[in-house]
C-alpha cells in the first residue's frame, strides 16, 4: 500500500516518467540547497512553512546558518589522502559515517508515510536514524528497531515509572539501540508562520488535507498556539526523570537539546551517554544562538566523558567536518532529508545523505585528514582568533 502511495505521489509530480528518468531526476539537484529550491516547488506552502520555519524572529534559525562563515578550515597539504575513511564507531556500534538522521514529527505533510520512507532510506544507506514513528509500524516494517528511539514528554509517559517501564522493555525487546530524550520541546513554542498559517497541529500526522476548489483549506480546529501558558499539562520531565529513566534501561540514553556547559555537564552526572547539542532546528527557545556557537562550550564541560553530538543548518560536508573538528563525534540533520523526501520519498533521502557523505570525503581529502582519527580542534580557526 505504502509503494501504491509513493508511486502515486511520484507519479503525480512526473507524469508517467519511467523510474530509469526518475533515478535521472533525483541527480539534477547538485546539493542540499538545490533539495531545499526543489521541495519548495513540490510541497503545499503550509507543508513548506512547516518544515522550514523556526520560532518567533527565527533568529536563531539564521544562527544555525551563520554560526559556519566564522569557523574557518585550515588544510593540511601533502597528506596521502588517496583514500579517505569516514568510519566510527558511537556508543560501541560501528557507523559507516558521522551523519546521523534526526527525529522529525509530521513527516506525512511532506510525503506519504514518510517516516517509513526514511527508514528504509537509512536502512539502505547504512546510516543511522532516530526515529519517532508509531512504534508498532515502524519497528515491524522499517528497519528503525536497529536504531535510536525518541522519547519525549510523550503524553506523561516520562513521569509515570511504571509506563516507562513497560515502554522502555517493549524498545528492548525490539532491538532498538538507544534511546533519545528530547528535552527542548517541554512547551509548544511559537511558531509564528504555523500560527499565520492557522495549520492544524493533527494535520502534521495525518498529512494536509485537500484544498478546496477556490484554494482553501479547511479551518484548524485545534489551532499551533493556545492562548495561555501552560501549553501542555504538568507534571514536565525534571533531572530525576533523566536518571529514572536511566536506572529503568540497559539502553544507552541520549540527551538531545542541550546549548549550555552546565546542562552537558548535568547529561553526564545524572546518567545520558550521549549528548546533542541542539536547538531543535531553531523551532523552540528563539535567540539561543547557533548549535555551532554552543558545540565548544559543551565539549569542554563533558571533557570526553560522553560523546558530544551536534545538530541545527549543517548543509554541506565543509559544515560537517567543522563540526567535527569543534569536537563532535558525529552530526545529525533533519531539514536536509526531509528535503530529499519532500521531492523523491526515499529515493530523495538517500541521494541527500550520498551528497553530505561525498562532500565530507572530499573536504576531508582536501584538508589532509584522512579519517576522523585525524580530525582535532586545530583544524579550524574561528575568525579573528589569534594563533
Ligand atoms: C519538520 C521538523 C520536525 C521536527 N520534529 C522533531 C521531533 O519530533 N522531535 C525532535 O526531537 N526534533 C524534531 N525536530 C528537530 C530536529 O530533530 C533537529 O533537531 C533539527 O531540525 C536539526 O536542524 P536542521 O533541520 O537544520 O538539520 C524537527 C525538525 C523539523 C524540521
Amino acid at each position: 500500500m505504502n509503494r501504491r502511495l509513493a508511486f502515486r505521489h511520484l507519479a503525480g509530480m512526473f507524469g508517467a516518467a519511467p523510474f530509469a528518468a526518475l533515478a535521472q531526476q533525483v541527480k539534477d539537484p547538485v546539493n542540499v540547497f538545490e533539495f531545499a529550491a526543489l521541495a519548495k516547488t513540490k510541497l503545499d506552502p503550509l507543508a513548506w512553512d512547516y518544515l522550514e520555519g523556526g520560532s518567533e524572529d527565527e533568529a536563531s534559525l539564521h544562527d544555525n546558518r551563520a554560526g559556519f562563515r566564522n569557523i574557518i578550515l585550515r588544510p593540511r597539504m601533502l597528506v596521502d589522502t588517496s583514500k579517505v575513511d569516514l568510519s566510527t564507531n558511537l556508543l560501541g556500534s560501528p557507523l559507516e559515517y558521522p551523519i546521523i538522521l534526526d527525529p522529525a514529527g509530521g513527516k506525512n505533510c511532506f510525503f506519504p508515510k514518510g517516516e517509513l520512507e526514511v527508514s528504509r532510506a537509512a536502512g539502505k544507506a547504512k546510516a543511522l536514524h532516530i526515529t519517532n514513528g508509531g512504534i508498532e509500524e515502524t519497528l515491524q516494517q522499517g528497519t528503525a528497531a536497529k536504531d535510536w528511539w525518541q522519547l519525549t514528554t510523550g503524553g506523561g509517559l516520562l513521569t509515570n515509572k511504571a509506563r516507562t517501564k513497560t515502554f522502555v522493555t517493549r524498545l528492548e525487546e525490539q532491538g532498538c539501540k538507544g534511546i533519545c530524550f528530547t528535552v527542548d520541546i517541554m512547551h509548544v513554542s511559537h511558531r509564528e508562520r504555523e500560527i499565520r498559517n492557522k495549520l492544524e497541529r493533527s494535520w502534521c500526522e495525518s498529512g494536509l488535507p485537500k484544498r478546496d476548489a477556490q484554494g482553501r483549506m479547511p479551518v484548524a480546529q485545534t489551532p499551533w498556539v493556545k492562548d495561555s501558558y501552560p501549553s501542555k499539562p504538568g507534571p514536565l520531565p525534571t533531572w530525576e526523570t533523566l536518571q529514572d529513566l536511566c536506572s529503568a534501561t540497559s539502553l544507552p540514553v541520549i540527551v538531545k537539546g542541550i546549548m549550555t556547559a552546565e546542562d552537558g555537564d548535568r547529561c553526564v552526572r545524572y546518567g545520558a551517554k550521549a549528548v546533542v547539542v541542539s536547538n531543535h532546528g531553531a523551532r523552540q527557545q528563539d535567540h539561543v544562538g547557533g548549535t555551532i556557537e554552543a558545540l565548544p562550550e559543551v565539549v569542554k564541560a563533558v571533557n570526553g566523558r560522553i560523546p558530544v553530538l551536534v545538530d541545527g543548518g549543517f548543509r554541506r560536508g565543509t559544515d560537517i567536518l567543522k563540526g567535527l573538528a569543534l569536537g563532535a563525534s558525529a552530526v545529525c540533520i533533519a531539514r536536509p532529508y526531509l528535503y530529499g523526501m519532500a521531492c523523491f520519498g526515499q529515493a530523495g533521502v538517500e541521494r541527500v545523505l550520498e551528497i553530505l557523505r561525498v562532500e565530507l570525503a572530499l573536504n576531508m581529502a582536501l584538508a589532509g585528514v584522512p579519517n576522523l582519527r585525524a580530525i582535532d580542534r586545530s583544524l579550524v580557526r574561528i575568525r579573528g582568533e589569534q594563533r
